[in-house]
This record gives C-alpha cells, sequence and structure tokens, in this order.
C-alpha cells in the first residue's frame, strides 16, 4: 500500500448510510452503526450508570418474575433472541426455562454472535445453540429442519424496539408473529413514558460515556471512510420530544466546520446536527391494543413497583 494511504475496513452499509445522510436535508444515521466493538463496550459500560435505570430495572424484573414467566413459557422450547449481543439477559431467561432445546442469538456482528455461541454452548451443554448472523429489521429465515417442533419464543429485551421506527417496530411484530405461529410467544422488555427530567438524564449521564458512544460515529468515519472532520467542532446533545414519544440524540456542530468525505466537502453551520438515534419510550395500554391488531391478542406484563419499565409476553392466542 503506498505510503500516506489507509486501508479502510468497514461494512458497504455504514458508508451508504453515512453519504446518505451527508447529503440529506435531515442528516440522519440509523442507529445500528453505534454498535462497531468499541460502541458495543461503551454500551455495556452505559447499562451501568446510575443514570441509566432501564437495565436495571428489566433485570430487576426478569429476576423477580422469570420464575412465573418460564412456567407460561413451557417446557422444551426454542428461543430467538433478537440483537443478542452479550446475551447477558439470555442467561437469565435459560437458567429459568425448563429443559429449553435451541437457542439462536441474531445479531450483525460476526465476531460478537461467534464468541456468545461459544460461551453459551461451554455453559449450557445441553442446548443447542444456531447462530443466525443478521439484521433483525430483515426477514429471519430458520430452516424447517432447524425448526422442529418445539413453539418458539422471541426475546426482545432491553426496549431495543424503541429505537426502531414505529414502522419498522410493527413490521418486526408482523414478521415474529408469522415466525412463531400459533403456539409461540413474544417476550420483549418496553421503557415506558414517565417524569421526563428522570428519562433525560438517562441519556445525558455525568461521566460523558452516552456523548462518547454517540460521536464514536465521528470516529468510525474517520477510520474506516477516510473522512476528514474536525471532532472538536462537535457535541452531543438528547432531548426529549413528546411528538415523537422518545429521547432524541444528536451530534451538532457547535461553530462552522466540515466533514469531507471521498472528495465532497459538507459543510455544517453552528448548530447544525446529525441525528442518531430515537429512544422511544411507551404507553403500556396504547402498545398492547396495537400488538392486538398486529397479532397477538393476548398478553402478560410484568413491572417493577414505580411502573417505569415493562416486560411483556405477547401470546398469539
Ligand atoms: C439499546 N437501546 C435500547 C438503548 C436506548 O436506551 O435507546 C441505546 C442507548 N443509547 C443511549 N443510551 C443507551
Amino acid at each position: 500500500m503506498p505510503d500516506g494511504q489507509h486501508e479502510y475496513e468497514t461494512d458497504e452499509s455504514f458508508r451508504h448510510d453515512v453519504v446518505e445522510a451527508l447529503t440529506s436535508d435531515h442528516r440522519r444515521i440509523s442507529s445500528k452503526h453505534l454498535y462497531d466493538a468499541r460502541g458495543a463496550s461503551l454500551f455495556e459500560e452505559i447499562c451501568e450508570l446510575p443514570e441509566y435505570y432501564p437495565t436495571r430495572t428489566e433485570v430487576g424484573i426478569l429476576r423477580a418474575y422469570l420464575p412465573e414467566i418460564a412456567k407460561v413459557l413451557g417446557v422444551g422450547v426454542r428461543v430467538l433472541e433478537y440483537g443478542s449481543g452479550a446475551s447477558v439477559k439470555t442467561r437469565l431467561l435459560l437458567d429459568h426455562l425448563e429443559s429449553p432445546l435451541v437457542y439462536h442469538p441474531m445479531d450483525i456482528s460476526r465476531q460478537q454472535l461467534a464468541e456468545t455461541a461459544l460461551k453459551l454452548g461451554r455453559d449450557y451443554p445441553e442446548l443447542d445453540v444456531e447462530p443466525l448472523h443478521g439484521d433483525f429489521n430483515a426477514q429471519v429465515e430458520i430452516s424447517s429442519a432447524a425448526r422442529g417442533d418445539a413453539p418458539l419464543v422471541a426475546f426482545f429485551p432491553g426496549s431495543t424496539l424503541g429505537n426502531l421506527d414505529p414502522d419498522d417496530a410493527n413490521n418486526l411484530l408482523r414478521r415474529t408473529r408469522s415466525l412463531v405461529g400459533d403456539r409461540g410467544g413474544f417476550l420483549l422488555g418496553l421503557d415506558l413514558v414517565k417524569e421526563v427530567s428522570v428519562m433525560e438524564e438517562a441519556y445525558a449521564d455525568s461521566a460523558g460515556v452516552t456523548a462518547a458512544f454517540n460521536l464514536n460515529l465521528l470516529d468510525r468515519m474517520v477510520a474506516e471512510l477516510g473522512a476528514v472532520l474536525d471532532r472538536g467542532a462537535f457535541r452531543f446533545e438528547s432531548s426529549w420530544s413528546d411528538v415523537q414519544s422518545a429521547i432524541e440524540s444528536r451530534i451538532v456542530a457547535t461553530r462552522s466546520t466540515v466533514i469531507e468525505l471521498d472528495g465532497r466537502t459538507h459543510p455544517f453551520a453552528a448548530g447544525d446536527f446529525i441525528h442518531t438515534e430515537n429512544s422511544r419510550k411507551f404507553d403500556l395500554d396504547r402498545f398492547l391494543a396495537d400488538a392486538t391488531t398486529l397479532g397477538f391478542p393476548r398478553s402478560k406484563v410484568w413491572t417493577d413497583d414505580a411502573g417505569w419499565f415493562a416486560v411483556i409476553l405477547l401470546q398469539t392466542s
């Protein structure tokens, strides 16, 4: 490789989405790109932050009610986890299920998927671990041989459904309904609407980890796409939107600056931003009504005492 040139390794969808964002009027990058190796590790740090209540609240609900949840799910189920990551909550679930047969972790990171599959296979020798590489925003294919006869339970903890646009979230529910069939279910965690200050503080931690998690997108642009930019000219910002019922996250230019990519210069005036994520918060009754119209007419709900977070089992019959 000639001096002064670098080899940039990236998944092409990142390049495509960055170019599209920089050239559009409303600059927006899918939050799935926050999770490269560094982003995934920063997200694990976020989950431990005092301000970030969702993880510990959901884990508290799971610890308290998993014996009951596991009874409802029954014996010998297959579990498919969307965006399995490090599969921490999965272990809680698997520890309580009676004789689960198969676990399908699904993730866009091949490396994390391989590591998770290896560790879980070692720790749960009776369990058949069958990883599925891919994006849960697309159709999930499980071969009929792999499907077998056991009921399928889709597992989607962490309120990650709230990072999808409402249409995409509805499509995921529809696809899951057809995937799990008449005997399966969809177990998911949802963060509920609460006092605005509590929600806003969860995305504005004093240690600056959430800021680093979002600004890492700029580092990815430089390292993987060869972009030229002044990182010091950007800061992270997040705020509650009543209209979206979401915390909106942005990378904002603090002064006039540019991002150069592939020979093009993309100007930013002070205050111009790239939208990086929506973290939608749910109204439980409205969500359950929507789920009914999407093919899940029955449900069971477990919450914490304050009603901040819900673990929901959507059932098909
Ligand atoms: C993964 N997801 C549900 C997190 C959330 O709360 O939206 C991602 C996150 N972004 C900033 N902090 C946490």
